[in-house]
């Protein structure tokens, strides 16, 4: 199975994507989840992809064109992926179009889940993580064991730098300009499969995965 998550910015992509990637065996690739790991790791390249992602704007496109292309060919992702914030724009839409085809393969479906501004807002808001692990928590909807604290390791949960309220307006504006217009461009290709975010997680995945089992399930 090979899929894409898309929508707006704290929706819930990456809560859905791990419990799909979880039940159907295949990989998550989040670039987002992988360019704050290059970021805890200080490497030469974190200071060049901070400026980016702690602003609220999108890192250029060969960064993450390369998360995704040493991602892909890794033994996990043989049966499948579900690809989590990419792509992001439509020359990253194009790109991936040209790597499918180099290896013969078809995207399944692009989900595209949405919410209205207000529950975005919340779960953004409420988010909290682990700065050494990454591990992601909500204050009211995915409370830790321990308040404020990583139930892996006791670390202190901080907020994400990219959530305080000035990096959220850009990165909604960036969706709005640079990654709605993706909707029609999947649509037009036949895979795009709307979801209503705004509920539980529980039941947000059973929609996902009553509308795969019903693009998979004879006529
Ligand atoms: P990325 O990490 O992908 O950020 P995002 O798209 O803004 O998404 P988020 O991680 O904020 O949220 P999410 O939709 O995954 O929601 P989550 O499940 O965590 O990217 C960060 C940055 O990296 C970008 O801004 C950019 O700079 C850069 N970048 C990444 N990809 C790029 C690309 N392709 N090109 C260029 N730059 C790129 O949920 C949010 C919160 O809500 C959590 O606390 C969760 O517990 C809670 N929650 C989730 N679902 C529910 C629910 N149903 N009900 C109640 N609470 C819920």
């Amino acid at each position: 199975m090979r899929l894409v998550i898309f929508g707006p910015p704290g929706v819930g992509k990456g809560t859905q994507a791990k419990r799909l990637a979880q039940r159907y065996g295949i990989c998550h690739i989040s670039t987002g989840d992988t360019l704050r790991e290059v970021m805890r790791s200080g490497s030469p390249l974190a200071a060049k992809i901070r400026q980016f992602v702690d602003n609220g704007q999108l890192v250029p496109d060969e960064v993450v064109a390369e998360i995704i292309e040493r991602r892909l060919i890794q033994p996990d992702c043989r049966k499948g992926f579900i690809l989590d914030g990419f792509p992001r724009t439509l020359s990253q839409a194009h790109y991936l179009d040209s790597l499918l085809k180099k290896r013969r393969l078809l995207l399944d479906a692009a989900l595209f889940l949405d919410a209205s501004d207000e529950t975005i807002v919340r779960r953004i808001s409420g988010r909290r993580v682990c700065p050494l692990c990454g591990r992601s928590y909500h204050v009211e909807f995915a409370p830790p064991r321990v308040p404020g604290r990583c139930d892996d390791d006791g670390e202190p949960l901080v907020q994400r730098p990219d959530d305080e309220p000035e990096a959220v307006k850009k990165r909604l504006e960036v969706y709005r300009e640079e990654t709605a217009p993706l909707r029609e461009y999947f649509e037009n290709a036949g895979v795009l499969v709307s979801i209503d975010g705004s509920r539980e997680p529980d039941q947000v995945e059973a929609e996902i995965v009553e509308q795969l089992e019903a693009l998979y399930s004879p006529m």
